[in-house]
């Protein structure tokens, strides 16, 4: 019941003729793929440009991040309005590197999650803990406060388009992926705080994405795991045939 959704984030790479480059091989290896949802998030400037270009096609387009006023004098900021003018269905909020650069907190988090949903955006919500933590047995009660924080005030009515991302911070672009079962354990029990706070018919119907070093020959195996429904892809979504390979994952 839950399909496979699959996205792909570009982060700070790609000029316009790069991005359409890539997207447009994309558009060929990926035609033929059904039951997978696929997204791809290039940098802001790209959107407009990626969007016309996947038209008609089954890709979809997120931005990386948010603000969440729909206008004003907000110098460089670009809101959810904006970037659904700009074609975009998704956007990415809370990544690691936003909170890790950006200071990001769980209170802009949630305020752009609102904004975005408000907006009728599927977010792609983040979360995931540092190596410290990891190390220091805080995992499961950052995840809680990651998750609680982000969700903050959403009802059940407006948390349907949501998807959660987690990412454990140190297998971000290290090549360090999260075992199965490490991934596995922090998807569960994000389920079952779904189920606290919602009711477990959400929580099942709720999409939960495993991030951090995803690559064509390591998705089968977290794609089999009960509680991964798909994957948010770094740097194997920059080379349109790993990315094809990993939308793939049951060809
Ligand atoms: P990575 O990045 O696949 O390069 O580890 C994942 C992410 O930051 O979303």
């Amino acid at each position: 019941m839950r399909i496979p959704l699959i996205a792909g984030n570009w982060k700070l790479f790609k000029t316009l003729d790069e991005a359409l480059d890539l997207v447009n091989q994309l558009k060929v290896l990926v035609k033929d793929i059904k039951k997978v949802e696929v997204v791809v998030a290039p940098v802001f400037t790209a959107i407009a440009t990626v969007s016309k270009a996947v038209k008609g096609t089954p890709i979809q387009v997120s931005a990386q991040d948010c603000y969440w006023e729909e206008e004003g004098a907000f110098t460089g900021e670009v809101s959810p309005k904006l970037l659904k003018d700009a074609g975009c269905t998704h956007v990415i909020i809370g990544h690691s590197e936003r909170r890790q650069y950006f200071a990001e907190t769980n209170d802009t988090v949630n305020k752009k999650t609102k904004a975005a949903l408000a907006a009728g955006l599927t977010v792609l919500l983040c979360v995931g803990e540092t190596l410290s933590e990891r190390e220091s047995g805080s995992t499961f009660e950052v995840i809680e406060s990651q998750v609680r924080g982000g969700l903050s005030g959403i009802s059940s009515d407006d948390l349907k388009p949501i998807v959660i991302a987690y990412e454990p911070v140190w297998a971000i672009g290290t090549g360090k992926t999260a075992t199965e079962q490490q991934a596995q354990e922090v998807h569960a029990f994000i389920r079952k705080l779904l189920s606290e706070m919602y009711s477990k018919k959400i929580a099942s119907s709720t999409r939960i994405l495993y991030g951090g070093s995803v690559k064509p020959d390591n998705i089968k195996g977290l794609m089999a795991q009960v509680d991964i429904d798909g994957a948010l892809v770094g740097g194997a979504s920059l080379k349109a045939d790993s990315f094809a390979g990993i939308v793939g994952f049951n060809n």
